[in-house]
């Protein structure tokens, strides 16, 4: 039937749409048309829409040439977007971002990723936001309410699995239950629940054993059935393997075009291999999603200087000030030797699909150069000196008050597509460093870097220390405003900087061998792993300094309302903001529990001396963790410690509180556990002591101990071997089975 009446402007029926579709146009909806389109149906007056990478700003290719890309806002990268702590901030640079989308005519923004930072050395680990899935879940679900409020889709990446770049598209990540859904699948749920993003990607990888896009598990008995994910799932760019398969377990879409399989679908579906239900289904979705993005669709003229201004204000919430002994801030009637090409040519994003073309670009020493007197050098190209440019720097910080050197990692160190061969920053840009603190003691270092890095070569030579991320387009301004005190840093580490690789919990389990990947420090991933095992850090998660400082008292715990309340004071005369930080200890867990959990924060902005009354509200699932064996999340009965601090080591108040529950997490004893064991449950312990007096036997009997430490199979057999008459046996027998 040729009948497109039921397609008519913004009112798409897509009920008639599919009754009208040929099996050839809906197999040809469930692939890309090309790399960045998704096919309509021209017949039906179903139009294409255009979707393209985020996710720190708009990434859309010009034309057919992808190596040029329209000018767009560029943030600063994910692990410092982070780093603010500041999801009302976040969401404004998010409408930013999705009011550009609509200029450019872009239906989605292929981002956020959510994926976890097992090891500092992650690749794309600049791309990702935190260690943390509470943090990573709230700052994600703020960015896409972000896009979604301004009408478009966003898409939560890349599901899951995906911690790390080595043979992205064919390792296979062997995770437990338990440690898949507490770690690495919670920020995924927690921004389905919270801000519902339009799509989904499936991710290259393997998990435990199938193809993320292809597995069942993943994206039916999971997103689907657990979560009540109802948008559409895309899969990576040429992540599907097997087409038929993806299709029949879940996958809506393959990403990207152009369609050379469609013939095995319409083969698969005629010789009953696939459902055509299965493909009406997946057609669906593809047509609800274009349904949403038209009827969203708005003409929107971009306010560029209103946005860069966005940018700036994100960069300078996301820079940590680590270390301070008084060099900062700079005064503008002291002479400043900025070295470093960082400073000229700024780092300010990474490498790969997430690469774009800013719309403007803020030079770190320009902006250094409006408010200070400053001398310049390169001290380096990329990641090499030389001696020449040795000489030329330490010539130049000579008759300086103070020196800002600008160091961190190139493309050709941290990008999509590898992971990093270590921790450090380029060897040469430490011999410069070094070469300097020969000549001069008050250094400053700028970090530009996407991931954690070791200090430890250069810490005795710094005076003060500045994470400044991949800052994004922003990030000169941002950078001389916080080095000049224009501006009062209130960035907090989103990730732990672990003093050196080696302490890292997945050290020599990253990334893998050959063929899969096992994540074997189960739970205790980044500060979870570091505050359990009380490992030193060189700067804990969470942390980072201001111009001013705070103090916390009065702490109110009301359980009920899960409201955390807390006085926070600025005990300086200068302006700053605060981020208080809820961590959770859960004292005696039937499963073990980390040392801490980040459950709530909430970053504050106070006036010299002006003391607060903060609110965190924590969420209803705060005092759970998943058992394995219930198969769920579940809170247990008991006291909880609740921590509230300025990072994860540095915990200003606590409190001590007890949550009722109505779930018993306890696995009913069986006959495999031993005779202590149901000793010391609660429903098994009287039985067992009847047991226990049927067999005459206490604490003082000969061969107690060995007996409590038998399974309970073998307790008929000990009372044999004790010399009991087969009538008693039978009696004991009786007693056992429930
Ligand atoms: C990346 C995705 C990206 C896609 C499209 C893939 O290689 O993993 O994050 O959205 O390419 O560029």
């Amino acid at each position: 039937m040729n009948d497109t009446s039921c397609w008519k402007g913004a009112v798409m029926n897509i009920d008639q749409i599919l009754i009208d579709m040929t099996l050839e146009e809906k197999v040809k909806l469930l692939c890309g048309k090309d790399a960045w389109h998704i096919n309509g149906v021209e017949r039906l007056g179903v139009p294409e829409i255009l979707i393209t990478d985020g996710p720190h700003g708009l990434r859309l290719s010009e034309g057919l040439d992808h190596s040029k890309t329209v000018p767009a806002t560029a943030l600063p990268v994910e692990a410092g977007i982070a780093a603010t702590w500041n999801p009302q901030l976040v969401k404004i640079a998010a409408k930013a971002v999705g009011r550009e989308c609509q200029h450019y005519n872009v239906s989605v923004l292929l981002g956020p990723g959510v994926n976890g930072k097992r090891s500092p050395l992650g690749g794309r680990n600049f791309e990702y936001y935190s260690e943390d899935p509470y943090l990573t879940g709230k700052i994600a679900s703020a960015f896409i309410n972000g896009i979604q409020e301004e009408g478009v889709g966003a898409c939560l990446k890349h599901f899951a699995g995906n911690e790390q770049e080595t043979r992205r598209f064919m390792i296979d990540a062997v995770i437990d239950e338990r440690t898949f859904h507490e770690i690495y699948l919670a920020p995924f749920k927690m921004a389905i629940d919270q801000s519902n993003p339009w799509t989904m990607m499936g991710a290259y990888n393997k998990v435990r054993g199938t193809h993320a896009c292809e597995s069942k598990e993943l994206l039916e008995d999971i997103l689907r059935d657990k979560y009540g994910y109802d948008g559409l799932i895309m899969s990576d760019w040429s992540a599907v393997v097997n087409k038929v398969e993806t299709v029949k377990n879940g996958l809506d879409l393959e990403m990207p075009g152009p369609q050379e399989r469609d013939q095995q679908l319409i083969d698969a579906v005629e010789s009953g291999i696939l459902k055509i239900e299965d493909v009406n289904k997946h057609a669906r979705r593809v047509l609800e999603l274009i349904k949403k993005a038209t009827e969203n669709n708005k003409t929107v003229e971009v306010d560029w200087k209103g946005h860069h201004e966005i940018a700036v204000r994100l960069a300078e919430e996301s820079m940590v000030l680590l270390k301070n002994d008084g060099v900062l801030p700079l005064y503008t009637h002291e002479k400043v030797a900025v070295i470093g090409s960082f400073a000229k040519n700024p780092r300010f994003q990474g490498g790969g699909s997430s690469h774009m073309n800013p719309q403007q670009l803020d030079i770190p020493l320009n902006e250094i150069a409006k408010l200070g007197k400053v001398v310049y050098a390169d001290g380096y190209e990329a990641e090499y000196t030389s001696e020449g440019l040795i000489r030329e720097a330490v010539e130049a910080v000579k008759d300086a008050d103070k020196v800002v050197i600008f160091t961190g990692t190139t493309e050709m160190l941290e990008s999509e597509g590898f992971d990093r061969a270590d921790m450090k920053i380029p060897s040469d840009h430490l011999k410069l460093i070094k070469s300097i603190a020969e000549v001069h003691n008050r250094i400053v270092v700028v970090l530009n870097c996407g991931s954690a890095v070791e200090t430890y070569d250069f810490e005795g030579v710094s005076r003060a220390l500045l994470q400044s991320w991949l800052p994004g387009q922003g990030g000169g301004l941002a950078v001389a405003n916080l080095l000049y005190g224009k501006s009062n840093p209130s960035g907090r580490l989103s990730e732990t900087f672990p003093v050196r690789i080696e302490h890292n919990p997945s050290y020599g389990a990253f990334p893998g061998t050959k063929k899969e990947v096992v994540y074997s420090e189960g739970i205790l991933t980044g500060y979870r792993y570091y505050d359990t095992k009380k490992m030193p850090v060189q700067y804990p998660f969470g942390y980072g300094l201001s111009y001013s400082s705070f103090s916390y008292s009065n702490l109110i715990v009301d359980v009920g309302r899960l409201a955390v309340y807390v006085n926070v004071r600025n005990t300086s005369g200068i302006a700053g903001r605060e981020v208080v930080q809820v961590y959770i200890k859960d004292v005696d867990s039937y499963e073990f529990r980390p040392e801490k959990e980040l459950k709530g924060f909430n970053k504050i902005y106070l006036e010299p001396d002006e003391e607060k009354t903060v609110m965190i509200q924590l969420d209803e699932d705060a005092f759970a963790y998943y058992l394995t064996h219930l198969g769920k999340f579940a809170v247990e009965s008991g006291d909880f410690i609740i921590k509230v601090g300025s990072s994860s080591r540095n915990i200003h108040v606590e409190k001590r509180i007890h949550i009722d529950s109505n779930v018993d997490v306890r696995e009913m004893p069986t006959l495999e556990d031993t005779v202590k064991d149901w000793l010391e449950d609660p429903r098994t312990k009287d039985r067992m002591n009847q047991m226990m007096e049927q067999m005459d036997i206490d604490e003082y009997s000969p061969h107690y101990g060995i007996m409590v430490g038998m399974p309970m199979t073998k307790v008929l057999w000990f009372y044999q071997m004790q010399g009991a008459s087969d009538e008693d046996i039978q009696k004991v027998e009786g007693m056992l089975c429930y």
